[in-house]
């Protein structure tokens, strides 16, 4: 059986400094957790570079940099936008597509995530694709449907060669910063799904494939969630701005 790495991740949102970026790196060096887990951190845009400079003065370039979010076009009039070659050049690895608050308050669409996501993964970059319900979706039992028309817009654009280097983190909206974070037993059910719905689509991926949960994940509840079969590691959100529950984070996967 595939013995995947587990992978805890930081989603700073429109969150952070260079001082905690400082104290990030700091905590997880003296921790050591990046030994056996890969961590990744992704701050806002104007972080990025000064992220990548620091990591590398501490010798923690395995301390991964993310991109919270690309545009789906290489460049042009697009005020405010990032390209994926701005992000790489920033020193990027990694790209967050399709968080739940890019689809809900920028209305991006499943197209335009595929269209990140390929774009990420054509640049030599790996994207997380974010994947979750609505509380409505929830609530109507509709959580499965809800998640096989985001995997299967990826589908559809890639391939399924897509999801042979990604992430996926599956991120109930129910859950993010809310403080309720899904009882382990029913992520492990929808993180089972995903993974069966991997396997359909590409079965030598299945096993290798490693899947994030995210959603009120703090260091009381991460154990759990993280003993969970199909549970590879969490996306955090709050959390990961106060370095001691993160690091204690990273140190339950
Ligand atoms: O991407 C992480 C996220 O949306 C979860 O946020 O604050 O519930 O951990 P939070």
């Amino acid at each position: 059986m595939t013995k995947r790495m587990p992978v805890v991740a930081a989603n700073w949102k429109m969150n952070g400094s260079r001082a905690l970026v400082d104290q990030i790196l700091r905590q997880v060096k003296q921790s050591g957790v990046c030994q056996d887990i890969e961590v990744v951190i992704s701050p806002p845009a104007t972080l990025y570079s000064y992220f990548d400079q620091q990591r590398k003065n501490d010798s923690l370039e395995h301390v991964f940099l993310a991109a919270q979010n690309i545009n789906e076009l290489d460049s042009g009039a697009l005020t405010g936008e990032i390209s994926v070659g701005l992000a790489k050049e920033s020193g990027c690895q990694w790209v967050i597509c399709g968080h739940s608050e890019r689809r809900s308050l920028f209305n991006e669409s499943s197209k335009v995530t595929a269209q990140k996501f390929m774009k990420a993964l054509n640049a030599g970059l790996k994207p997380i694709l974010c994947v979750g319900e609505t509380t409505e979706e929830h609530e109507q039992g509709k959580t499965f449907s809800s998640l096989t028309a985001q995997i299967e817009a990826v589908l559809h654009l890639g391939g399924k060669q897509a999801f042979k280097d990604c992430l996926i983190a599956y991120e109930p909206i129910w859950a993010v910063g809310t403080g309720k974070a899904a009882p382990p037993e029913m992520a492990q059910e929808v993180h089972r799904f995903i993974r069966g719905m991997i396997g359909s689509i590409c079965p030598e991926t299945a096993a290798s494939v490693r899947i994030l949960y995210g959603g009120s994940v703090k260091p009381e509840n991460a154990a759990a969630l993280f003993s969970q079969p199909d549970i590879d590691g969490g996306l955090i959100g709050g959390a990961s701005l106060v370095p001691e529950q993160f690091i204690k984070i990273c140190q339950s996967a």
